[in-house]
């Protein structure tokens, strides 16, 4: 219902909806229709109320709330369940227990907090109250065990092309997973997955996005950056979410009819790594050579000073 009553609201751009129309709308009474109202400005949204014109939305906190999303999305998103948390371990941890429990392809879980948010090569992803988007998103998709790191760089390039469309800014993406802005990092997709040698069940992508934060603890402040401190303001973190989920829309769709070479492009075309020196940190070795590229698989090509070009399936790179 307070979905519904949002989506009214917001479709009507700033301006006033009629109390009976929304009745019409939500098929309940006006008096429902006000305690809605109240429940929404209770919850920090500004509706301004006048006689005879009706409601008007003129001010939304920064929430990550399921109606708030929900309202937000068309009805047509590959997302079909919402699960918001205030505060949690981790979402990527929810989300792997949902998946064994069956929980379907698109189910979002979200916080706005976590107190054990993890990262890539088991480290730590610091995630304080409610300045990031901490999301781990569950997928069922039907392709080879060995193709699913391809769905991290199709998520890299929904949150450049997100970023880019809600905030206006333009991050680079450093193989395979980092969301840079000038060397320092803004965001980090960890993809997992729940399989058996040839079939996958489920994959969990999780992202990490820095949006408000104006600080970093001393340990992350020469390494870590936000939206907020790139834009030199505030930034609206329902906008940047909705706008990474619709560019994940429908580059997801286009990776299920047309696979990773419909995305390579796309990806190429945001990626900082690409005809540049590198270091690769590999679990077997550290490999320095240029970047040439990835290949339809999305594995990255090194090739060292000797000619020998490297394929790196994991490794942590130094540009
Ligand atoms: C990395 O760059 O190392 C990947 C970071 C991924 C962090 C996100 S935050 C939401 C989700 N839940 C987690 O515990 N981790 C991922």
């Amino acid at each position: 219902m307070k979905s519904t009553l949002l989506s009214l609201l917001r479709t009507k751009d700033g301006e006033f909806v009629s109390g009976e129309k929304i009745s019409e709308q939500l098929g309940c009474s006006r008096t429902a229709v006000w305690k809605h109202i109240d429940a929404l400005r209770k919850e920090g949204y500004h509706v301004e109320a006048a006689p005879k014109k009706g409601y008007r939305l003129s001010g939304e906190p920064d929430t990550l709330s399921v109606h708030q999303l929900e309202s937000r999305l068309a009805e047509t998103s590959f997302i079909k369940k919402v699960l918001h948390y205030p505060t949690i371990h981790s979402t990527q941890d929810t989300a792997h227990q949902l998946a064994s429990e069956q929980a379907g392809e698109g189910t979002l879980v979200l916080s706005d907090e976590q107190t054990k948010g993890k990262g890539r090569l088991g480290r730590e992803w610091h995630s304080p109250p409610g300045t990031g988007i901490w999301m781990s998103l569950i997928l069922r998709p039907d392709i080879e065990v060995r193709n699913a790191p391809q769905l991290t760089l199709l998520t890299a390039v929904a949150v450049v092309r997100g970023i880019k469309q809600s905030v206006g800014l333009e991050p680079e993406i450093k193989w395979p997973n980092d969301i840079l802005f000038n060397g320092k990092k803004a965001a980090g997709i960890l993809t997992e997955m729940q399989a058996e040698p040839d079939r996958v069940h489920a994959i969990i992508v999780g992202l990490g996005l820095n949006v408000n934060q104006d600080f970093f603890p001393p340990e992350l402040e020469h390494i870590a950056t936000s939206l907020r401190m790139e834009k030199g303001k505030k930034v609206g973190r329902s906008d940047v979410l909705q706008a990474i989920l619709e560019e994940w829309d429908w580059l997801y769709s286009l990776f299920l009819k047309e696979g990773f070479a419909a995305i390579k492009p796309l990806w190429e075309a945001h990626a900082l790594t690409m005809g540049r020196e590198i270091s690769a940190r590999t679990p077997k070795e550290t490999l320095k050579g240029i970047a040439v590229g990835i290949d339809e698989a999305g594995v990255l090509l090194l090739r060292t000073k000797d000619g020998k070009l490297h394929h790196i399936y994991s490794a942590d790179i130094e540009v």
